[in-house]
């Protein structure tokens, strides 16, 4: 898109993001579009003072009742005012939404922080579909990455929750886990050390100080190095941030097509199931590993870390959905098919500036991928291959490959829905500023027609003028 001017646009943008400030204070909790609805909720609140360091675990948190398909969930921290606090002052290391059920006469673990306290009866985790043996098995979760990643998941697909018939026994009932991991580096010494949680910079030391960084030395209540003026958490830095969460869904019908949510890991040491031996296959998910600078020895080319994984799907059917999660210094994750062909490639966006959603050196967007139905497959028991990519330029602890996969059953009729729109592109890639442009066009009628072109050129314009962005890039509008 050429443009002579790129002030006008300026004005475009301001004006656009006005609708959508305006759209949003209305705050209608349900807003129509078509026959979905959107609800916004707020986590409880946690403090957050320079250098702090809280990981919480909520219980029984809002979220949409009922029968329901999932269509996205999308959030991000913001003040009591409800301002968008900008990653470089808190960074949201991770939030995770998990599915529980519950015994309805028990009182709720609400009050419970710390570890998962999922051994007791009355607690049954409603595990995703895989692939770890223990954790990562949220249903939603993202981190720094959130504001632009799209979650949306296309028609006629959704996630299908709160189905009664599925609550594992009488008198349990559906509910949902919030937890949250965010580090304040405000006045930080060291604010991307802070955040990929190394443990000198928070006075630990951990195995002998043979663990250098990562989830261990950043727990709940840690408090990373700052500089002299910020200790002792001054008394006006100290604020309460919340979660803000968006979940988009529809009332469950016939016509919606259930997916499977798969999380990869590239961490995962996977032992093969023998049958013969009657042994199931094991997943040990590391979650975490580290990247050694490439000056410190080691292999010199090009300074890039490859970290690989093969591990075999057990049910396969249609990919809907692929995105790659991964930590400042990542480059790129791409996840192949048995003889290599590409299934999904998802990489990072860095931010260039200050403001929330473009912080300079954070990542703040994944591409994702949305195949058209039926034309990416996965047999099952294939065997796959996830490959994460990290700048090796310096170190990194605590980062994380991981690889978010939606899959329905394949189905014969939509497959010659293929078939006939054969011109369809494989791999389609957006940020969530596209999807969230359509709650703004919804029922604005004509003028919508003339806003979401504008839309389209701003959110190109706020892409960069890179060339590639047009290439398997096609904006989303709802
Ligand atoms: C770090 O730990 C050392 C030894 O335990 C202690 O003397 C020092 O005060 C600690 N520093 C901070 C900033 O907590
Ligand atoms: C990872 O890095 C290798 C080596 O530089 C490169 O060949 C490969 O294409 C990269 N893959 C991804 C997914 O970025």
């Amino acid at each position: 898109m050429v443009l002579d001017s790129k002030r006008p646009l300026h004005c475009l943008a301001a004006i656009l993001l006005l609708l959508v400030s305006v759209q949003t204070s209305l705050s209608d909790p349900r807003i129509g579009n078509g026959n979905s609805k959107s609800e916004v909720f707020l986590s409880p609140k946690f403090v957050m003072e320079p250098g702090s360091v809280s990981n919480k675990y909520y219980y029984n948190v809002d979220f949409p009742k009922g029968h329901i398909a999932i269509k996205s969930f999308n959030a991000e921290v913001v003040d009591e005012k409800g301002n968008p606090i900008p990653l470089h002052e808190t960074y949201l290391h991770h939030w995770i939404v998990l599915r529980y059920h519950q015994r309805k006469d028990t009182a709720d673990s609400g009050a419970h922080q710390g570890d998962l306290g999922f051994l007791q009866s009355d607690h049954i985790v409603v595990k995703n579909s895989g692939m770890c043996d223990a954790g990562l098995s949220q249903y939603f979760g993202l981190g720094s990455e959130t504001r632009k990643t799209s979650t949306d998941v296309p028609d006629p697909y959704g996630i299908e929750v709160g189905n009664p018939a599925d609550v594992a026994a009488d008198g349990y009932e559906e509910r949902w886990m919030l937890n949250v991991h965010a580090i304040d580096t405000r006045g930080a010494e060291d604010k991307m050390g802070c955040t990929e949680c190394r443990c000198d910079l928070y006075n630990m030391t951990v195995d002998g100080g043979n663990y250098n960084g990562g989830l261990r030395c950043c727990h709940d209540g840690a408090k990373c190095r700052v500089e002299k003026g910020f200790e002792g958490g001054v008394e006006t830095s100290r604020r309460s941030l919340y979660l803000r969460y968006t979940v988009e869904y529809i009332d469950w019908e016939e016509s919606i097509v259930p997916v499977r949510i798969y999380i990869l890991d590239v961490t995962d040491i996977w032992t093969k199931a023998d049958e013969s031996r009657g042994i199931a296959a094991r997943h040990r998910c590391l979650i975490e590993y580290n990247v050694e600078s490439c000056s410190a020895g080691g292999s010199h080319d090009s300074c890039t870390h490859t970290k690989t994984l093969s591990v075999s799907l057990p049910t396969g059917g249609d990919v809907i959905y692929g995105v790659g999660h991964q930590h400042a210094g990542g480059s790129g994750t791409a996840l192949y098919g048995e003889g290599g062909r590409l299934i999904c490639s998802s990489n990072p966006t860095y931010g260039t500036g200050k403001e929330p959603g473009n912080e300079a050196g954070y990542i703040v967007g994944m591409s994702t991928c949305y195949p058209s139905p039926g034309s990416v497959k996965i047999s099952d028991g294939e065997t796959l291959t996830l490959v994460s990519n990290y700048s090796s330029t310096q170190t990194h602890t605590g980062v994380m490959g991981l690889f978010y996969l939606l899959v329905s059953d394949s189905s014969p009729e939509r497959d010659n829905l293929v078939q006939s729109y054969p011109a369809q592109e494989n791999h389609k890639s957006s940020t969530k500023s596209n999807f969230n442009w359509g709650f703004v066009l919804f029922g604005v009628g004509l003028v919508s027609v003339v806003v979401s072109a504008l839309s389209i050129a701003v959110v190109s314009l706020l892409r960069g003028t890179s060339g590639r962005r047009n290439e398997g890039y096609e904006p989303i509008i709802a």
